[in-house]
């Protein structure tokens, strides 16, 4: 049978914070733990936006911060699922600054997530296709493979050392 195929606009996220004293480390910048709580709950909402079952998180494929998050900075951070498997869904999650006095906008980092839908056994189960419309959606899109490759060779080393430590440990 045919998979569904759903708009990538339709698991759109978005959620927003203002950087408070306590949200920042002794260089005055916000913590990068708490930029990744809040890209795993944002990304989290896109994965389940577009499969509407619940998820697990089974990698972050690590976050790129192209430049500091400042104090008193508006922090907006923007999700949807780019591409899927057959029971994974891979989010592109794009975080930027919005200077709270000047308005003015930067990119302060992206990342990648993979989520897994699971069904009411608990086991995986089958999502969506993501279909690309913006021009945006389409550059996510295109390197989909090279970015799967990566992420299953990761895995796979992921797996082994798994292995190894716990061999060494008995
Ligand atoms: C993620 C998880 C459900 C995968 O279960 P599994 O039994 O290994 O399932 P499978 O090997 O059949 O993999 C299912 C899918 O997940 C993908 N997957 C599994 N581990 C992955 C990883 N580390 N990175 C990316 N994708 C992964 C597989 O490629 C497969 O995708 P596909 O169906 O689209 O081809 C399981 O490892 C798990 O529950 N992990 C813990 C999750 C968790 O606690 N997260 C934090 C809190 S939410």
């Amino acid at each position: 049978m045919p998979r569904d195929e759903i708009p990538m606009s339709r698991s759109y996220a978005v959620q927003e914070n203002i950087v408070l004293p306590g949200d920042t480390n002794m260089h005055n910048t916000m913590f990068g733990g708490l930029l990744m709580k809040h890209i795993d709950e944002t990304a989290a909402i896109s994965a389940r936006r577009h499969c509407r079952c619940p998820v697990v998180t089974a990698s972050n494929d690590g976050v790129h911060f192209h430049r500091p998050i400042q104090n008193d900075d508006i922090v907006r951070l923007e999700s949807f699922v780019c591409s899927a498997g057959r029971t994974s869904m891979e989010v592109f999650i794009k975080i930027s600054t919005e200077h709270s006095n000047t308005g003015a906008i930067e990119l302060a980092a992206i990342s990648y997530l993979t989520f897994v839908a699971l069904g009411s056994n608990g086991k995986p189960t089958e999502v969506p296709l993501p279909v690309p419309k913006t021009d945006e959606e389409n550059l996510v899109y295109r390197d989909r493979e090279t970015r799967k490759e990566m992420r299953l060779k990761k895995r796979s080393e992921t797996n082994s050392l798994i292995k190894s430590l716990t061999s060494s440990q008995t």
